[in-house]
């Protein structure tokens, strides 16, 4: 069923350039989109298979890809995660979603209704049933589409240790995202890169309420 997507891969060139910075894709075949980058992969879904994606891995991260595979395994099938077909080499077959991560729709001014916030809780007590630990759940790897949120990305539900990045969204969410936000605001992506920085410079110690109020007097006031 896959072959000639397989066959398809093999044009297509990802690098990363700086591991904490997006990939670069040089070069993909004609009938591909891409959908969207992250640090360690690029993921296109072909024109004439809407329904798949495929994530290809930069090489400096193809690893990744058979843990992220036997991830998936793991979860099974849940609403809350597109659905797993298999993986080869250095790259994933997944359902395409349609949906906007919450970073393009905080650039876009696209509202993020308290559901998204709700359906991304039920995601992750779905993985913890299933023996996993969600991390690295940040505003690139939650999609919304249709007023409903789900995930993409569990390269790093085996990873031990607390994740506090959820938490601070959730925070950042009830405390300030409800009370800023108006029909049309949207947050410049310097802003959102700035406030990333920081927030990673700074993760793991500093008290996250001071911080998000430093970031609304600094951007919003
Ligand atoms: N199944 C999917 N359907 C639609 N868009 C997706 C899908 N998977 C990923 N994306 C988009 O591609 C981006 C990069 O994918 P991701 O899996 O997060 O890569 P990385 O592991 O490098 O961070 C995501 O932020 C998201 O916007
Ligand atoms: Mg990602």
């Amino acid at each position: 069923m896959f072959k000639e997507l397989k066959q398809q891969v093999k044009q297509v060139l990802v690098e990363s350039v700086n591991p904490r910075d997006p990939v670069n894709v040089r070069a993909h075949p004609d009938n591909w989109r891409c959908v969207g980058v992250g640090n360690s992969a690029a993921v296109f879904q072909p024109k004439d298979r809407p329904n798949l994606s495929i994530k290809v891995y930069a090489n400096t991260h193809a690893w990744v890809s058979s843990e992220e595979a036997e991830i998936y395994e793991q979860l099974g099938d849940s609403p809350f995660f597109p659905h797993f077909y298999g993986r080869g080499d250095h790259f994933l077959i997944i359902e395409y979603r349609p949906g906007r991560n919450i970073y393009d729709c905080l650039v876009q001014g696209i509202y993020i209704p308290e559901q998204v916030i709700l359906d991304v809780e039920a995601a992750i007590a779905y993985a913890r049933n299933r023996g996993l630990n969600p991390s690295d759940i940040h505003i690139k790897n939650i999609l919304v589409h249709e007023g409903r949120g789900y995930l993409v990305d569990v390269s790093d539900y085996r990873k031990k240790g607390e994740c506090k990045r959820w938490e601070s969204l959730k925070q950042a969410y009830y405390e300030h995202y409800l009370d800023l936000y108006k029909p049309g605001l949207s947050v410049p992506s310097w802003i959102l890169e700035t406030i990333r920085k920081w927030y990673k410079a700074n993760e793991g110690e500093g008290n996250i309420a001071v911080f998000a109020e430093q970031a609304k007097r600094m951007f919003f006031d």
